[in-house]
């Protein structure tokens, strides 16, 4: 780091001008910003799940899913591979399907629905939504290049977030389907009240007929959820760290990462794995740009994700509670993890 010395008189007029654009400089992301305030002045303390998606954390997640104790990846492009095409005449039921994909980051999972359904017809239009245009461009250009027959459409929108309104979609064409995909087990992040809010929403974006295409991780044994969440390699733990890292690169916070340690919990009576970020030690933490101090006792700790798992028949009830038919579901052969379809009534 540099230090400008100046003349006595000088610094008093300066440093306050040197501080305001060392703060401009660092262009605070707002949302991040109130994130932080708001989770680190509650009790007890959390973060939102969102904030682990810099580039850094994108990377690292990419990462996780090719760790061997995070089956949820693997088991569903199994899924996938096994069953897409099937899937897809389930969903076209005889119509031409479009496909909206709410987020853009399943990459070659996407592409074994994308595939089946070029086979089916020839060419689709495919629709990313996604808050980020830069995972958007990413996934244009790599589904353009990979899959001939394939339209790219992306939408950048914050599909989470709603205000009571529907998802708003561009209309489908007459005698066209649309199929959304939710896959990954993403809704995995939402309380169930949350979730049922989301599905809710999805729904009053389409017409009846339409589908939605639905990945659930399920509920299996204690040892095998929080290996998926802490896996030997330590790439769970950097990825849960990394969310600190990123305050300190975008708010000036000072956290030592040596002080917090990883911890993946699994929360039975809400059937949920949770991660957390624990102090080691009792220490006071600054956040410059949002003008924080956060205090910790030692072993307290940040809530930074929820992971929920669902029982058999759980996810087909709420698709079911939202207005959506029951038109398929497929699982592997350990009943790990489903990926089922509702027909929008
Ligand atoms: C992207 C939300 C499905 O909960 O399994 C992976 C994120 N967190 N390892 C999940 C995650 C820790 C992942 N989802």
């Amino acid at each position: 780091m540099t230090t400008f010395v100046f003349p006595t008189a000088a610094t008093q007029i300066e440093k306050p001008v040197a501080n305001q654009r060392a703060t401009h400089a660092l262009a605070v992301d707002e949302g991040v910003a109130s994130a932080v305030r708001a989770g680190l002045s509650s009790e007890p303390k959390r973060l939102p799940p969102w904030l682990f998606y810099d580039a850094a954390g994108s990377r690292l997640f990419d990462e996780i899913t090719d760790r061997p104790e995070y089956y949820l990846t693997r088991t569903e492009r199994g899924i996938l591979r096994a069953h897409a095409d099937a899937m897809v005449a389930r969903a076209a039921d005889g119509a031409r399907l479009r496909i909206t994909e709410l987020g853009a980051g399943s990459a070659d999972k996407t592409r074994l629905l994308l595939k089946a359904a070029v086979a089916r017809q020839g060419t689709v239009v495919y629709e990313p939504v996604d808050v980020s245009a830069s995972a958007l461009d990413a996934a244009r250009e790599r589904i353009e290049r990979e899959i001939d027959g394939v339209a790219v459409a992306p939408r950048v929108m914050d599909y989470t977030h709603g205000n009571g309104r529907g998802l708003e979609l561009t209309p489908t064409e007459t005698g066209e389907r649309r199929l959304v995909l939710y896959i990954g087990s993403s809704i995995g992040n939402f309380d169930p009240p949350e979730a049922m809010r989301l599905l809710h929403r999805v729904r009053a974006g389409l017409r009846p007929g339409d589908g939605l295409l639905l990945g659930v991780d399920l509920v299996k044994d204690e040892a095998t959820l929080l290996a998926a969440y802490d896996d030997v390699a330590g790439v769970t733990a950097h990825f849960n760290l990394n969310m600190l890292a990123r305050l300190n690169r975008e708010l000036e916070a000072e956290f030592n990462l040596e002080n917090f340690e990883h911890r993946a919990v699994w929360n039975r009576a809400e059937s949920r794995v949770e991660m957390h970020l624990e102090s080691r030690i009792a220490q006071k933490v600054q956040i410059a740009a949002v003008d924080l101090e956060v205090s910790f006792a030692e072993s307290e700790t940040i809530h930074t994700e929820n992971s929920y798992k669902y029982r058999a028949g759980q996810a087909e009830a709420m698709l079911a509670e939202a207005g959506f038919a029951a038109a398929g579901s497929w699982t592997d052969e350990r009943g790990w993890f489903v990926v089922c379809l509702g027909r929008a009534e």
